[in-house]
């Protein structure tokens, strides 16, 4: 059986290699984090076919210094570098030129491990799609076969049919699977398009229930999102993605409409989904209720920011730690790789140019978002140009710190600190002013509505 150790300090791209070569090759991966404790590794178990490493971790030269060791040491391992390295190929390395890209690195290694191109095509196509078997809560039904996989060897897998197209089943049986630690059911490849557009309609029905809970309702908002958003980075939009998303932000108007805004803030902050959920939820409530304060409410606004509240980060949502980036001065910091420095930078800019291609979005959606860290252009951060912005830009801006700080207060990562002051402080002027005065009265109005509620 083979052993490959893997070096790559970004946790993101290391998780992605760790899986897919699990997955698609069936070897299981040894993480090291640099040269110095693989060499070590190396002298316990000098028989690992393959290391994958990055061509620099930090400051040490960690392709270098390992393929030096292979040589020298006369091993049989191979190596792949991912990044710059002198020797493209020979009879021990393989470098991974430009940005890196988790399908090339699998397919070097499966080459390097001997396993024939027809085969892994086979993998990394394959006749079955993963679904998150918790989407299966919002269904009663299901528009085609459900599997179950079961690995049978190193890189073969038997499908179990679990549920029939068609056939009716509970909550309750797929809470027991999930109970069981199941966590992705699969379907075949050819239905993948109908079950999601199923589904999306499915919970478009159960969205426009007016019976559910105020509960029932965020968890129903919640879960959409996440389907929402997984579908639109899978098939961009389609005719189910639009109107699950129009339907989504209908509900979110809706209920900030009809609700306690303290209630209504507790429950998404409470609720037991992603960040990204919870920060655009709560960012459209926070500017809905802004834009009150301004008089400058109406339902067109406060749509206009819930769509961009849900858009904003989208290219973000698969490593959420890098939405919670708020400052060129974090990202500098946060020694990101080279190709999620990028992924940040222009974040804004993406999700603009990714919500252009929905004919259903109203207009000024589009600046909105791309202006949401204040660059004009939707490339990374700036405070001097919000003078230039409209009024629900600037309101977006003000709200989407004030709700990114919310949550880390409430997750403990953070201080409590004075937020309004430090926002007088980032944002001098009357532009701004008016802004984070409509946001000081709303927390005075929860203070004092809560001060009469106890
Ligand atoms: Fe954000
Ligand atoms: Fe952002």
């Amino acid at each position: 059986m083979s052993q490959i150790i893997l070096i790559e300090d970004n946790q993101a791209m290391n998780d992605l290699l760790t899986i897919n070569i699990a997955t698609h090759i069936g070897v299981s991966v040894i993480p090291r984090n640099g040269a110095k404790d693989t060499i070590e590794l190396l002298a316990i178990l000098p028989n690992i076919d393959l290391i994958i490493c990055k061509d620099k971790i930090k400051d040490e030269e960690t392709g270098r210094l390992i393929y030096d060791h292979i040589k020298n040491n006369k091993l049989g391992t191979s190596l792949i570098v991912m990044g710059d390295f002198p020797i493209e190929i020979d009879e021990i390395v393989v470098t991974m030129k430009g940005p890196k890209n988790w399908e090339k690195t699998v397919r070097a290694c499966a080459r390097v491990l001997g396993i024939s191109d027809e085969d892994l095509a086979k993998k990394l196509n394959p006749d079955y799609v993963s679904v998150p078997v918790r989407f299966f809560l919002n269904l009663t039904s299901s528009s085609c076969d459900v599997f179950i996989r079961i690995k049978k060897g190193p890189m073969d897998y038997q499908f179990i049919k679990r549920i029939h197209s068609g056939d009716s089943f509970d909550r309750e049986s797929v809470e027991k699977y999930i109970g069981q630690g199941l966590q992705e059911f699969f379907i075949p490849q050819e239905h993948y398009k109908n079950f999601t557009t199923f589904l999306s309609n499915q919970l478009v029905t159960k969205l426009d229930d007016d019976k559910q809970t105020l509960d029932e309702k965020i968890d129903t908002i919640g879960e959409s999102f996440s389907v929402a958003m997984q579908e639109i980075a899978k098939l961009g939009f389609t005719p189910a993605t639009i109107q699950l998303t129009e339907s989504i932000v209908e509900n979110i108007v809706k209920t900030f409409q009809k609700t306690h805004l303290s209630l209504l803030m507790l429950k998404v902050l409470n609720s037991k989904h992603s960040y990204i959920y919870q920060h655009s939820h709560l960012l459209s409530v926070v500017a809905g209720e802004c834009l009150k304060n301004l008089q400058y409410f109406s339902e067109d606004n406060m749509k206009r920011l819930a769509y961009a509240a849900f858009f904003h980060d989208i290219t973000l949502a698969e490593n959420e730690e890098l939405a919670r980036i708020r400052t060129y001065e974090e990202l500098e910091k946060s020694e990101l790789s080279e190709t999620d420095w990028d992924l940040v930078f222009n974040h804004a800019l993406e999700a603009a140019s990714l919500v252009k291609s929905n004919p259903e979005v109203l207009s000024g959606v589009e600046t909105i978002i791309k202006s949401h860290h204040g660059a004009l252009n939707g490339k990374g951060y700036a405070i001097n140009s919000y003078a230039k912005l409209d009024t629900l830009s600037q309101v977006f801006i003000i709200c989407e710190e004030f709700v990114g700080f919310l949550i880390d207060y409430k997750e403990k990562k953070t201080e409590m600190m004075p937020l309004i002051d430090e926002l007088k402080k980032k944002y001098p002027g009357a532009e701004m002013g008016d802004v984070i005065a409509a946001l000081e009265k709303m927390l005075k109005n929860q203070k004092s509505n809560d001060k009469t509620r106890t």
